[in-house]
Parts: structure tokens; C-alpha cells; sequence
């Protein structure tokens, strides 16, 4: 069995559901506390055990390729300044045995065609796809969840949520057949269905892990749901010839692509934060609203 190496971070989106915050910076780079949405989702990454990080950039992204590249002056000054905790904080971001590698997808012709802008690096190796607007805390990180059960199965994974029944509008949906516990054999899958016509209440969130066959499927896909075209139209071709599983991991998910999804990443992972989570909390629980539960 292949193992997953290579992770790929389609952050060429257009953003709107966030303007105008999105209008001059790439949406991933909206921090939850003190860290942008795009690290968390390479932590994620690194915690699978994966170590090229491959991001399909678009107009505006300049600063997701300049965060994780080396910043030498504010290294230089820190060092001046003494200031090796914070210094510490800068190097880590990128631990040295991670490369990172930038495509830029000319336009923003939908999330199947930013995936198949990887191609050329990905090759015929399996791979993990991360959209960093859904970040999701575990206590396992939940793209290792899904590397070790690729590791037993050898197939296509995709992370998948029981969602609200009217929500189905938002997400691909799928149907399946129960194979274990929070394992289900994919048996169909749509983009966006309306609620009467959902297969299931069964939403993909933004973690897969694909074959290298996707990409056959993706340069047959034609544009679908919104114009765009969709990495969902192309796992549904996928199906024909490919097992493909949904996995319900663990974990509790923001979508922080919504501005209700980010506040409650805020809250959560504020109340968690190791420098301010214990004041923050104070202060929630001062005016009347109290900690998050844990999941
Ligand atoms: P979204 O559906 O969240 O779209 O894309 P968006 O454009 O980023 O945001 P809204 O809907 O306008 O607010 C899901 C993921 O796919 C990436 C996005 O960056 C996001 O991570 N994407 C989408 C691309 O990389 N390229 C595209 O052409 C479309």
C-alpha cells in the first residue's frame, strides 16, 4: 500500500461568502486567535504524517506562499532583540523536512478543476485533499484518522457529517451502504442537492483522500452546480470503477468560510488558547455566556 505523502490545499477560491474582509487577502488567511486558517489545516497535514504540502493559489494568494516561506528580517530582528521564544514561533511554522510548492490556477473554475491543477506534482500517488476553511479539531487530528484507514482499505476516503436536513444545499451528499461503525461504502453521490432530493443527510466536509484516478475523471468533468467544475461530479464518475468510502471522523468542524462558522472557531479555540484561554473564558463567563462544551 501507498503511503500518503503529498497533501493538496486548493485556496484559489474567490472568498465572497467573507467580503469584504476577502476583497485583497486569500480567505485562508484569516486567523482563529493568533494562527491563519491555512496553518492549522497544514499542521493537520504534517500530523498525518504527509510532508509535501502542495497549494493551488489564484490572484490575491501572495500571501499564503510569503507565511510559509522564510521571513529572514523579522528573524533578523527578533535574534537582535533577543526574542528567541517568538523567534521560535516564526521557524516552527514550517519544520524543515516539509516542502511546500505553489500552482497557481489561472482562474477560479471550481474545486474540481483546482484539484486537477495538481496533477503534474501529484503524479499516480494517492493524495490528501484539505480545504483549510474547514478546520476541525480533534483529539486526533482528523486527516490521521484518514491516512491510517487508507492504510487498511486502499481506496478513496472522503470526511463526511451528518448535517441539518435544510443544509443539504450546501454540501456534496452521499449515499451509501454501511460497511462498519462510521464507515459507509459511497453508492452515490450529488452536488448541492435540495433538501427533497438529498440521498441522505450525510454532507462531505473538506477532507479526502483520492486516488490518482480522480484526475482521469476530473478532465472528462464538465461544469456543473454553479458553473464550476466540481470535485464531486468527478468522484461520482469515480464510483463506477473505484470503491470509494465516507468516513464520519471525530472531531468538531467549523466552517469557517461563513462569518458564523469563524466566530465560533474563535470562541472555541479562544477559550482553549494555552496564553488567553483562561482570561478569555473569565471574561465570557463575567457577562454571562459560558465555555463551549468539549466534543
Ligand atoms: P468554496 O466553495 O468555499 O468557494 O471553495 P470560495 O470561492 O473559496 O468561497 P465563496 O463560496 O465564494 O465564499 C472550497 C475550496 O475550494 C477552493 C477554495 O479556495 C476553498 O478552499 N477553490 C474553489 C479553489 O481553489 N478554486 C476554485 O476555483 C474554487
Amino acid at each position: 500500500m501507498q503511503k500518503i505523502t503529498k497533501a493538496v490545499f486548493p485556496v484559489a477560491g474567490l472568498g465572497t461568502r467573507f467580503l469584504p474582509a476577502t476583497k485583497a487577502s486569500p480567505k485562508e488567511m484569516i486567523s482563529i486567535v493568533d494562527k491563519p486558517l491555512i496553518q492549522y489545516a497544514v499542521e493537520e497535514a504534517i500530523a498525518a504524517g504527509i510532508q509535501e504540502m502542495i497549494f493551488i493559489t489564484g490572484r490575491n494568494k501572495r500571501a499564503i506562499e510569503d507565511h510559509f516561506d522564510k521571513a529572514y528580517e523579522m528573524e533578523a530582528e527578533l535574534e537582535a532583540r533577543g526574542k528567541s521564544e517568538t523567534l521560535e514561533v516564526l521557524r516552527s511554522i514550517v519544520p524543515k523536512n516539509i516542502s511546500c510548492i505553489y500552482i497557481r490556477q489561472p482562474e477560479a473554475l471550481g474545486l474540481g478543476h483546482a484539484v486537477l491543477c495538481a496533477r503534474p506534482v501529484v503524479g499516480d500517488q494517492p493524495f490528501a485533499v484539505l480545504l483549510a476553511d474547514d478546520l476541525i479539531e480533534g483529539i486526533n487530528p482528523v486527516m490521521q484518522q484518514m491516512t491510517r484507514l487508507y492504510e487498511q482499505q486502499g481506496c478513496s476516503i472522503l470526511g463526511v457529517q451528518n448535517i441539518k436536513p435544510e443544509e443539504t444545499i450546501h454540501y456534496g451528499i452521499v449515499k451509501c451502504e454501511a460497511k462498519e461503525k462510521k464507515l459507509h461504502s459511497v453508492t452515490r453521490i450529488v452536488e448541492k442537492p435540495r433538501p427533497e432530493n438529498a440521498p441522505s443527510t450525510l454532507g462531505v466536509v473538506g477532507r479526502y483522500i483520492l486516488t490518482s484516478k480522480i484526475f482521469e475523471h476530473l478532465e472528462q468533468t464538465k461544469s456543473g452546480a454553479g458553473g464550476e467544475i466540481q470535485l464531486t461530479d468527478a468522484i461520482a464518475s469515480l464510483l463506477q470503477e473505484e470503491q470509494v468510502l465516507a468516513y464520519e471522523f471525530t472531531g468538531t468542524r467549523y466552517d469557517c468560510g461563513t462569518k458564523l462558522g469563524y466566530l465560533m472557531a474563535t470562541i472555541a479555540l479562544g477559550c482553549k488558547h494555552p496564553e488567553v484561554g483562561k482570561d478569555f473564558v473569565d471574561y465570557l463567563n463575567a457577562r454571562g455566556y459560558h465555555e463551549p462544551s468539549d466534543h
